[in-house]
């Protein structure tokens, strides 16, 4: 009886904090901002929410009306784009707009490493965020609640808060802290039904007023509640601690490749031990993506900036030893190749950093390409979903060569058999599930030979390869050790 009360009690004040909030902007329309925001609306029909971009391009492309022309590509956003859009989620550069009418904002923009200045290489460049935090002080006529959805050092709520309520027009701002820890190629899956939702506050209205927005669609008690501090460390901790267990795995794949052992049969006996469990235990040619590097050397720049240089150099291996893995990669087709690849057609398969998205950020398939071109390799590339501007860019930002070279050594194709024509050898980057289902056979007796295959994410079945004659290295178990 005692807790039937109690429970009525809680759902009266939820609904009442719920109501209101009637309108949110989120600022940053990017693979965070995008498929969140889309989600927060398809489950709050009556809540207006707006995402606002100063990237005119980005906006129109979320507005367009063919799904296809999404500027990001995740499986099953089109679908909720389609429910929600123009019912009650909108897209516009308008962000005075969107600030002012809102009672609730999202920080959604990006936090990339900084390349200048104090903590060069390491730190969080967070102007970006500050630029939003100025721009709301200005517009705001009426109290809000600011949410950090970006990754963010600890204590990064201090600074908001500050600049927030010193140039603000005396309106009252809460901060919040709720971290985002979908993954590209899941997003959707990942937040329609999350592990658990984090938010971090020291306004008990603010805290509920959030998790009624949650509640829509996630059980309560996936909806955990702390302290500002601990929300925004704890997205930090969980990437680092997923990205050492891809270095952890990363490392064991070298070791077997030197003994014998086999890396997917060793994660499997390791990872069906229920205390370790078995995901993040893929070896690959190292991890990718915006996030893992970045938010580990925020991690160690933090750790660093108290003295803590132990903690520091901990977490820095996992970013050392993804270097190396990446880079042992390269050379172990340039050893393989007969220690020349100068002027070897060498095909890429994928070139995303994961399958199922268009994303290459930090993707490893840049690291070893760069690695290639310098020893003078011709590299085709086929990728289903990355431009070939894309590829270009990225291999343009490093800087290593002119983008005329980069233009005169790589070739960008969109057909995956035309790429493996007369190949020297054929590279895996990217686990998409098409590069199984290709007729293998078809692609030897098109290729040169001996025809070399490095699979840096043992996609490939390799017995079938073996009896195709190729010769097939797949990462962390050599076969030709054999
Ligand atoms: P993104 O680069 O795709 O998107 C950020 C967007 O913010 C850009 O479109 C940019 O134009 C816009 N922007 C920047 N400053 C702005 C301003 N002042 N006003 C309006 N728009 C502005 O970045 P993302 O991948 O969506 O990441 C955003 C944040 O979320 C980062 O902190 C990242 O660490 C974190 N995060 C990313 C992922 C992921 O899978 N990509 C997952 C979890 C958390
Ligand atoms: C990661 C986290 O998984 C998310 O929880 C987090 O929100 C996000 O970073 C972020 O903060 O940006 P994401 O980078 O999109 O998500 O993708 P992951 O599935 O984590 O893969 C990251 C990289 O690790 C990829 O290159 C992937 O191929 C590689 N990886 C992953 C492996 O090599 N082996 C594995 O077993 C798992």
């Amino acid at each position: 009886m005692m807790s039937k009360v109690l429970f009525q009690k809680k759902q009266t004040i939820d609904y009442k904090l719920m109501m209101n909030v009637k309108k949110i902007a989120c600022i940053g329309a990017g693979y965070v901002g995008g498929p969140t925001m889309s989600v927060i609306a398809q489950k709050n029909p009556g809540i207006i929410v707006t995402v606002v971009d100063l990237n005119q391009a980005r906006i129109d492309a979320w507005n367009d009306s063919d799904l296809n022309n999404l500027p990001i590509y995740e499986p099953g956003l089109a679908d909720v784009i389609e429910e929600a859009r123009g019912r009650n989620l909108f897209f516009s550069t308008d962000v005075e707009k969107a600030i002012d009418e809102a009672d609730m904002i999202f920080i959604s923009v990006n936090t990339p490493t900084k390349t200048y200045g104090k903590g060069k290489g390491q730190a969080a460049d967070l102007k970006f965020i500050e630029l939003c935090a100025r721009q709301i002080a200005s517009v705001a006529q009426s109290d809000k609640i600011i949410v950090e959805k970006s990754t963010l050092p600890v204590r990064t709520a201090d600074a908001l808060k500050s600049i927030l309520d010193n140039t603000g027009n005396g309106v009252n701002f809460h901060i919040l802290s709720n971290p985002e820890f979908l993954a590209e190629g899941t997003a959707i899956p990942d937040l329609q039904s999350p592990d658990r939702v984090l938010i971090g506050g020291e306004n008990r209205d603010a805290i509920e007023a959030l998790v009624g927005i949650y509640e829509a669609w996630v059980p309560r008690e996936r909806i955990l509640t702390t302290n500002l501090w601990s929300s925004e460390l704890s997205k930090l901790v969980a990437n680092a601690f997923l990205a050492q267990r891809v270095s952890s795995i990363n490392a064991i794949s070298e070791l077997c490749e030197v003994t014998g052992a086999n890396v997917d049969e060793v994660a499997r006996a390791v990872g069906t031990d229920s205390r370790i469990g078995p995901k993040f235990l893929k070896s690959s040619v190292g991890f990718g993506g915006s996030c893992f590097q970045k938010d580990i050397l925020n991690l160690v720049y933090i750790a660093r900036s108290y003295n803590l240089h132990a903690v520091a150099n901990y977490w820095e291996q996992v970013i050392l030893l993804n270097d190396h893995q990446k880079s042992r990669f390269a050379e172990k087709i340039i050893r393989d190749m007969y220690n020349t690849v100068n002027g070897k057609r060498i095909v890429f398969l994928g070139w995303a950093f994961k399958k199922d998205t268009n994303d290459t950020r930090e993707s490893a398939a840049i690291y070893v390409a760069d690695h290639l071109l310098s020893e003078e390799a011709n590299i085709i590339i086929y990728d289903p979903k990355v431009t070939a501007e894309q590829i270009y860019r990225d291999l343009d930002y490093l800087g290593t060569r002119s983008s005329e070279e980069n233009k005169r050594l790589v070739q960008v194709v969109e057909d995956p058999y035309e790429a493996c024509k007369d190949a020297h050898a054929i590279a895996v980057l990217t686990e998409w599930d098409e590069f199984r289902t290709y007729d293998w056979k078809l692609i030897k007796e098109q290729m040169k030979r001996p025809s070399f295959v490095f699979d840096g994410r043992s996609v490939l079945d390799s017995s079938l390869m073996e009896s195709l004659n190729f010769t097939y290295y797949k990462i962390g178990s050599d076969v030709n050790q054999k």
